[in-house]
């Protein structure tokens, strides 16, 4: 496998911090006991199966949950904060979360909240986390059926990671990362795009390419954030494939993995670029040989277009009848394109929705179609050459 190399290191207002890659689980956990008196907030899957890994630090105070959406909630922070309240926490403490995306948004806003905020350090465990979430300083919970809807920036003080931890990680997770590999390989430029198909065909999704896809997607994320780490401008590009892909969790109750259905979002995303007459169809077609192939996934029910786009009014990114759509114009030009929400979502394109053919058996994610392009919206504004 290719390793991940040097240090990443990623300048942040609240800190500059660094990805430190570990070529074993035992050289980090090594790490992980040196900490200044560590609380360890951990995934119980992981915890459990990397307890024989995890000795050097078995004795830390810790508090392990599901990898919930259930549990990534004000009353999921509430019950880790009692934990660390119990276990005699202070303002020295050091919060290290071990898991995945949700884990690392539960013990983030725990850290960010106890005594109005103290150092956390973060081991990702997923790939989505490793290649994506791990760094840029977001976290957020859920509230009621809203997902996400509460959250802060937060930087860690410092991310552990070790690539081993995906060797353990069930096939979908594995998918579902690399659909936010794909987001961001389509955001850096047409060769990162083909680099990542070309070492997912030769070799799968765990294929010997899958830290120097990790490194790709870091260092492409890296760039966007630093440019505009709190979202005000061009890193809402990063949200590419997520207005569709979150309706796709909210209709299918989150049975979707994020990534997988971010992948199936971009897919719509660039159907729709296409039908307005953004994006040259070659390169539609391109994207949605691969992620038809690749991305394809079960629903346990039926859901219509009416249901998604009714999902979508919802998003938390659905501001005064507007949602951010974001849309390729080319591999390498991804922008931001406002809109009203019923002009953005235009009859032909809501039927582009319901040609995914969300049936409850295999998603086909065929949204070929003869029909002509669109005219180019009106409204659109470009952020693409600032990332
Ligand atoms: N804060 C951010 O910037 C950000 C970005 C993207 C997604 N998210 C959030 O992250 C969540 C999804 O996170 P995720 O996909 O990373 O995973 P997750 O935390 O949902 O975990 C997925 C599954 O993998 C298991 N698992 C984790 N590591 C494992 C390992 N090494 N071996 C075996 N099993 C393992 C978990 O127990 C769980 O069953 C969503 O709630 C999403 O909203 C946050």
């Amino acid at each position: 496998m290719i390793a991940l190399g040097a240090p990443l290191a990623i300048a942040s207002s609240q800190g500059d911090y660094a990805v430190e890659p570990f070529g074993d689980v035992a050289s980090l956990a090594v790490a992980v006991a040196s900490l200044r008196d560590p609380f360890v907030i951990a995934d119980e899957r992981v915890w459990k199966r990397y307890a024989d890994a995890f000795a050097p630090f078995a004795s830390a105070p810790r508090y392990v949950l599901a990898a919930t959406e259930a549990e990534k909630t004000l009353a999921g922070v509430e019950r880790a904060l009692l934990a660390l309240q119990a276990a005699g926490g202070d303002k020295r403490t050091t919060v290290v979360a071990i898991g995945g995306g949700i884990t690392q948004d539960v013990a983030t806003l725990a850290a960010h909240l106890w005594y109005r905020g103290v150092p956390y350090v973060y081991v990702p465990t997923t790939l989505l986390a490793m290649a994506d979430s791990c760094i840029g300083a977001k976290c957020a919970v859920n509230l009621g059926a809203f997902k996400n809807q509460l959250g802060t920036f937060a930087s860690p003080q410092r991310v552990l990671l070790c690539e081993r931890f995906a060797d353990t990680l069930a096939d979908d997770d594995v998918r579902s990362g690399y659909g936010e590999i794909v987001k961001l390989a389509i955001v850096e430029s047409a060769a990162a795009f083909a680099a990542v198909r070309d070492d997912v065909t030769a070799g799968g999704f765990r294929g010997p390419a899958l830290a120097a896809h990790v490194r790709m997607s870091l260092e492409t994320k890296r760039r966007i954030i630093e440019l505009d780490e709190h979202e005000r401008d061009v890193r809402r590009i990063l949200n590419y494939g997520h207005t569709f892909g979150h309706a796709l969790e909210a209709v299918t109750n989150n049975a979707v993995p994020h990534g997988i259905a971010v992948a199936w979002g971009l897919d719509v995303a660039n159907f729709v670029a296409w039908r307005r007459g953004l994006l040259a169809r070659a390169v539609y077609d391109e994207v949605h040989a691969f992620v038809a192939e690749r991305f394809a996934f079960r629903s346990a029910g039926a859901y219509d277009a009416a249901s998604l786009i009714s999902a979508m009014r919802r998003d938390k990114k659905a501001s005064a009848g507007s949602v951010a759509l974001i849309l390729a114009h080319a591999l390498g030009d991804v922008r931001v394109v406002p809109a009203p929400l019923d002009a953005q979502l235009r009859p032909a394109d809501a039927a582009a929705l319901r040609l995914v053919g969300l049936q409850g058996s295999e998603v086909p994610l065929n949204l070929t179609t003869t029909n002509a392009p669109h005219e180019t919206s009106p409204h659109t504004a470009s952020l693409a050459g600032n990332g």
